[in-house]
């Protein structure tokens, strides 16, 4: 991949994932804190802790330099800094972001901030997404977070991953609210979200910062089929419609695909929340660069039977478990035998890379793009010499790296790439046995930082490029 356009490489956590200091210096509660210290969590691992990054920020920022990395991304936690709904600001939890910006600043990384990664504050409530309030809510946070940061944070994004958070949140189950099949605040969430979004794009423009905003999708940005038949290609539209399209669509077209809305209304969805005046604010205010988590392929097959659902691994013993979403009527998950996968059953299919990037390109006005997450999930044991060979997350990131090259060869506009993750962290269902870190983290010995074969191999790759 060439270098020569100033390409950024790094790697990406979550505050909820990997902060910890869960009711420290002042931090009021999120949705997850709740959720995981409530009744619905049956495993009981929590992140109070988490791999403890409030106090490792500095080792963990170094670290991340030294081996070659030139960007970070991190998300802020809404209830750190505004722990009540009364708008004042906790200055404590202002500072510790300061801090964590001031770290990149000495070793020159550059910041890429997620303004939200799941964790409402508990007094927005896990159900906040289904009020039309939060909207406004969301933007009056994400302005003082302009204000507040400026353009110490060249690259913002609003919001990670609305698509599989609202999926998890309101079909699945294992997010909270914990709502299962409740297609109807399904929607109205993910409509929300996207309304919210562009609120959030009109209070960043108005600052005229020298900074650039986005957003992060979910899943590679496009559905995929095994066969070339009619049937199939109108599952995977369909599937693209209800899982990518709506959020890209909004976010940098400025306006939901078409077809949408008599697709909800046919699938029996009361669409009577959605106003003009919200239409006109996405479509006036899009984003500048749209993120891309890529772990797998979403593979989908015309409709056969069941009710409208998702079904997601993170138990290893039911990793046969078929993936993905069922819509009633237009589609169902498919599974591709022969193909690699994780111990969690999730495949590992580099190519989807490739074309969720060419997608981006041919069919969203060739979008800034950076790749926001990217990364493999492993049981790992360190050796009696301590070390961590983690060769077959090398082999996993060298090979989608090399699609992500040759997107980006053939045009499309690729600006960053991000591992997931910058070291070990919670992970939001399996917790802590599924590791994804370019460093381990030793939980039972204080959170120390070990750096694995993976971490060195990267800053060998990025160096390479750079020389290219
Ligand atoms: C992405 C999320 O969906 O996937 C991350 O943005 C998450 O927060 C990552 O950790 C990996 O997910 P999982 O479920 O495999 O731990």
């Amino acid at each position: 991949m060439k270098d020569g356009d100033q390409m950024l490489w790094g790697s990406a956590t979550a505050a909820y994932q990997c902060e910890g200091a869960w009711q420290e210096d002042g931090k009021g509660p999120s949705i997850w804190d709740d959720f995981v210290h409530s009744d619905k969590n049956t495993k009981g691992i929590t992140a109070d802790t988490a791999c403890d990054f409030y106090h490792h920020f500095e080792e963990d920022i170094r670290m991340l330099a030294e081996g070659g990395q030139n960007t970070f991304r991190f998300s802020i936690s809404w209830s750190r800094i505004f722990p009540r709904d009364d708008g004042v600001v906790n200055q404590a939890g202002v500072d510790f972001y300061q801090h964590v910006l001031d770290i990149c600043e000495k070793y020159q990384v550059v910041p890429n901030v997620t303004l939200l990664h799941y964790d409402l504050p508990s007094y927005i409530g896990a159900e906040g997404w289904e009020k039309r309030e939060t909207m406004a809510k969301f933007a009056a946070y994400c302005k003082r977070c302009f204000e507040i940061f400026g353009d110490r944070i060249p690259y913002y994004a609003t919001i990670n991953e609305p698509n599989h958070n609202s999926y998890c949140s309101y079909l699945v189950g294992n997010y909270p609210p914990n709502h299962v099949g409740d297609v109807q605040n399904l929607v109205k969430v993910c409509y929300h979200n996207m309304v919210a979004n562009a609120m959030a794009v009109r209070e960043f423009r108005k600052l005229n910062l020298n900074a650039k905003i986005g957003i992060v999708n979910s899943g590679a940005s496009r559905a995929d089929i095994l066969k070339d038949t009619p049937e199939y290609r109108e599952a995977k539209r369909y599937a693209n419609m209800l899982f990518h399209g709506w959020l890209i669509g909004a976010a940098v077209l400025g306006k939901f695909p078409e077809g949408l809305g008599e697709t909800l209304h046919k699938l029996g969805v009361d669409l009577s929340f959605v106003r003009q005046e919200d239409l006109d604010l996405i479509k006036e205010y899009t984003v500048d660069w749209i993120g891309d988590n890529i772990y797998a392929r979403k593979l989908v097959k015309p409709y056969e039977f069941g009710e409208t659902q998702m079904v997601v691994n993170n138990d290893p013993r039911q990793s046969q478990a078929l993936e993905g979403v069922t819509v009633k009527g237009l589609f169902q998950p498919d599974i591709d035998p022969t193909t690699r996968k994780n111990p969690w059953g999730r495949e590992i299919y580099p190519k989807c890379g490739y074309d969720a990037l060419i997608r981006l390109r041919d069919e969203y006005n060739n979008v800034p793009v950076f790749v926001t997450e990217n990364g493999h999930g492993m049981f790992e044991e360190r050796s009696e010499s301590g070390e961590i060979n983690d060769s077959e997350r090398i082999a996993f990131l060298e090979e989608y790296l090399d699609y992500f090259a040759k997107a980006k060869e053939d045009g499309c506009n690729l600006q960053g790439y991000y591992v997931w993750s910058t070291m070990d962290l919670y992970s939001w269902i399996n917790g802590y046995e599924k590791r994804y870190g370019l460093v381990h983290v030793d939980y039972a010995n204080h959170c120390q930082r070990i750096p694995k074969k993976s971490y060195y191999w990267y800053r060998d790759y990025i160096a390479f490029q750079k020389k290219k």
